[in-house]
């Protein structure tokens, strides 16, 4: 199996990144978070930050981008191919009510015409492999059925789904029967993603889908940073190396980051996700949340790791 690190906005920049191949090393592809193509000639500082090669050493990234205007994506391209990059990920997924009301991202599977367009011309300038990862559709799962009818038209490198409708969000189930005919229907390789958490997930996923050989995880990897290697090799999130792991992404941010404030936005946001693998969190959860200085987050975190087990 190929596991790819989902893209997080706000979750997974370079920091993490870097910090989960640091202490894990089991992941064949890094996405990330997307960048907006727009006009501009420049990244924002945050976003090259994110894609310098110097800050995404000995790591397969791919970056992403959202857009669906042709020359932006087309000019961002050239400049991630200035730094090095062969691959690059078009979000057609991004579920968010600002970026679906300009038709940017999962709002963009809506207007089929124009995402045909679209591809015909990105593919046609082939700068870069592209690789997609769409949802099935915006308002309905059928929308699918003409979707992939227009992915099938072009040399996707991979089409990463993600087996919900933007109206969805994260709710409700994927639709693993759709999943299923993409598998049918889809001329190019096709990676799985949406809903893996537990190993018992996995399990039930690569019994169902034995042919499929790409899997792209995201919250259940935030969870779990380790979930690949009890996948892989039946290790068991030890608590002191995710302790490590923490103080590494902490000690990372307070560096790079301005304002403990800040530091403590990110850090509180990783902690929704990796609190529920705590036995008794309830309480440590609160002390995180409501911690204002970096004294009382510090305090919160060591209490957690000293009282309680994963
Ligand atoms: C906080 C958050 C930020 C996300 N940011 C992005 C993003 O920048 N680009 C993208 O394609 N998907 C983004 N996603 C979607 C994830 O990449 C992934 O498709 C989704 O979480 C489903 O996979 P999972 O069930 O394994 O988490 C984001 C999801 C969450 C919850």
């Amino acid at each position: 199996m190929n596991y790819y690190f989902a893209p997080m906005e706000g979750l997974t920049g370079y920091i993490y990144r870097n910090a989960h191949k640091a202490f894990f090393n089991n992941i064949d592809k890094y996405f990330s978070p997307f960048i907006v193509a727009n006009q501009s000639e420049r990244f924002k500082t945050k976003e090259l930050n994110d894609v310098l090669p110097e800050n995404n050493q000995g790591i397969v990234l791919i970056p992403q981008i959202l857009t669906n205007n042709a020359k932006d994506f087309i000019h961002t391209s050239k400049k991630l191919k200035f730094l090095g990059y062969n691959e690059i990920n078009l979000n057609l997924g991004c579920p968010s009510g600002t970026v679906v009301s300009k038709n940017r991202g999962s709002g963009f599977l809506a207007k089929r015409e124009e995402l045909d367009a679209f591809l015909d011309e990105i593919f046609s300038e082939s700068i870069t492999s592209i690789s997609v990862k769409t949802r099935i559709g915006k308002d309905r799962c059928e929308e699918f059925y003409d979707l992939i009818e227009i992915f099938n038209k072009y040399p996707i490198k991979e089409l990463i789904i993600h087996p919900r409708i933007q109206k969805d969000f994260y709710k409700n189930k994927p639709n693993m029967k759709i999943f299923n005919d993409a598998l049918v229907l889809s001329k190019n390789p096709v990676c799985y993603n949406g809903d893996i958490f537990t190993l018992k997930d996995y399990k039930g996923f690569s019994t169902d889908f034995p042919g499929v050989d790409s899997l792209m995880i995201g919250r259940g990897l935030i969870a779990n940073p380790g979930m690949v290697s009890l996948i892989e090799s039946n290790i068991k999130l030890n608590k002191n190396s995710l302790k490590d792991f923490h103080d590494k992404i902490y000690e990372d941010y307070k560096r790079v980051l301005f304002g403990d404030r800040n530091v403590l936005c990110k850090m509180k946001e990783l902690w929704l996700y990796m609190i529920p693998m705590f036995t008794d969190n309830a309480k440590y959860a609160k002390k995180i949340k409501k911690a204002n200085r970096l004294s009382d987050y510090e305090e919160a975190v060591s209490s957690l790791f000293r009282e309680q087990d994963v």
